[in-house]
């Protein structure tokens, strides 16, 4: 009986079915926080006033493009591990700290919603690395591990921007 024979076929084996659920489940809610990114980094990178924002601004535009496309490759492995990828309905927004700030001038508070935002990112990319790994799915621990690297670059660029602003006022 070779044909019904149990292959090694990792996360895609007919007994990881669980597993997979939860992968999806860990890269839905991955592909939610992207999408809101592009959203709180839209408005963030229109609303500011002044000049020294200008620097800020020009780097949340690079990352918007960025955070899109970390969204597509999110939705893409739900789809390859069977899942579905959710409509607009079931978007629940959660990043209160990127809100625009009262005065358009406050960038820090644009820094800090930045930086919080993408050390969200970054503990629940560690948490799907970890998840893959330990459940034998090495082609999803691969892709977000490529996207923890994006995300680590974000956040220690708005540090570095932090930094300045910080030692400047
Ligand atoms: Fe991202
Ligand atoms: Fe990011």
């Amino acid at each position: 009986m070779s044909q019904g024979k149990k292959r090694g076929m990792g996360i895609l084996s007919d007994d990881k079915q669980a597993e997979r659920g939860q992968l999806i489940e860990l890269l839905t809610k991955a592909y939610w926080k992207e999408i809101e990114t592009v959203m709180s980094y839209t408005a963030n990178s229109i609303n500011p006033d002044g000049v020294r924002a200008r620097e800020v601004i020009d780097s949340l535009e690079q990352d918007i493009q960025e955070e899109l496309g970390h969204s597509q490759l999110f939705g893409k492995r739900i789809k390859e591990l069977y899942g579905t990828v959710p409509g607009s309905l079931d978007f629940k927004p959660e990043q209160s700290f990127l809100q625009p700030p009262d005065d358009n001038m406050d960038i820090v508070h644009v820094i800090k919603g930045v930086i919080e935002a993408e050390n969200g990112g970054i503990e629940h990319y560690n948490k799907i690395i970890e998840f893959a790994d330990e459940h034998g799915d090495p082609v999803t621990a691969d892709m977000v591990t490529t996207i923890l690297a994006d995300e680590e670059g974000h956040k220690r660029l708005f540090e570095g921007f932090l930094r300045e602003y910080e030692r400047d006022s």
